[in-house]
């Protein structure tokens, strides 16, 4: 039975019972929408904690005001359905109100990973995600929360985020999830024409070929210029970044450090984002 929380008193109150009896706890924020990449993510805390929490908060501080928060898709039943099936503990749904009362004034802003890449083209994106992981991490409590490396830059910045703050948290990093072709599963995806869906599914296969390249010796430069024009080609409308980073601090690649291929490109009114990784030689 997944228990529906939205007050942070509440689940203060039920992660301290689950305390008292001896049971760790896991968090997995998510924006709702679910889709299996989610899911799996409540596998990995299970396989790790006794309890799971879901966060299901469309923050708004972490959307651009040119960007799609009104129809940002919102289906709390279903949601809470997929919950119930994957054996989800508690689900905390709280209300815009909740998270950022009346003269809410805090920022948290995370340097480091945070830099280049999504930041080039979200500039405050980083800021509303550090500051509402920050606060649900602190509301929650939780032994360990569980990140996909979907959103890897994301994933990156909260761990660097709970070792500056020290957050007596472990963040654990979960595989992307993708359909039999490679698409990596966003919530975004729905936005995609029949179309459209082809061409995305090209997406992935252009950052592995351009990771196995690199893995192969070849230069990075001009591999990752090869990639964004095939990224052109397969039919996508702009290409806002493709780019080869060390993992974790992401910064300039190096050969003989493990690395991450990372995309961002845009596809009629859709912006989608993979990577892959690069292993060092
Ligand atoms: P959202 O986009 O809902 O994603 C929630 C979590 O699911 C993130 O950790 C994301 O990386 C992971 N995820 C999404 N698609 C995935 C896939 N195909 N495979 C594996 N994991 C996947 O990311 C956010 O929400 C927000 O920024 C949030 C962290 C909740 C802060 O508001």
């Amino acid at each position: 039975m997944t228990v529906v929380i939205e007050s942070v008193s509440a689940l203060r109150a039920q992660v301290t019972a689950w305390r008292a009896d001896g049971l760790t706890v896991a968090l997995v924020p998510t924006m709702g929408a679910l889709h299996e990449g989610h899911i799996s993510l409540t596998r990995a805390a299970l396989d790790r904690a006794d309890r799971c929490v879901v966060s299901i908060f469309v923050n708004p501080r972490q959307f651009a005001p040119t960007e799609d928060l009104e129809k940002y898709p919102r289906q709390l039943a279903l949601d809470l359905d997929k919950l119930e099936q994957a054996g989800v503990h508690a689900a905390f749904t709280p209300g815009v109100d909740e998270v950022y009362p009346e003269g809410f004034a805090t920022t948290i802003s995370v340097g480091g990973p945070s830099a280049g890449l999504e930041t080039d083209f979200r500039p405050t994106h980083f800021d509303g995600v550090a500051t509402v992981v920050a606060k649900l991490l602190i509301q929650a409590a939780p032994d360990l929360a569980v990140f996909g490396e979907k959103d890897y830059q994301q994933l990156c910045v909260v761990k660097k985020l709970c070792r500056d703050l020290n957050l007596p948290v472990e963040i654990f990093g979960a595989p992307t999830v993708r359909d039999p072709e490679g698409l990596a599963m966003s919530s975004r995806n729905a936005y995609l024409s029949a179309a459209e869906l082809d061409v995305a599914r090209k997406l992935n296969k252009i950052l592995r070929k351009a990771a196995t390249a690199l893995e192969g010796g070849a230069d990075e430069a001009t591999t990752m210029a090869a990639a964004r024009q095939e990224i052109l080609d397969a039919g996508f409308d702009a290409v806002d970044y493709v780019a080869a980073r060390q993992i974790d601090t992401l910064a300039s690649w190096r050969r003989d450090t493990n690395g991450r291929v990372l995309v961002a490109a845009r596809l009629g009114k859709t912006r989608l984002i993979d990577n892959v990784g690069v292993t060092a030689r």
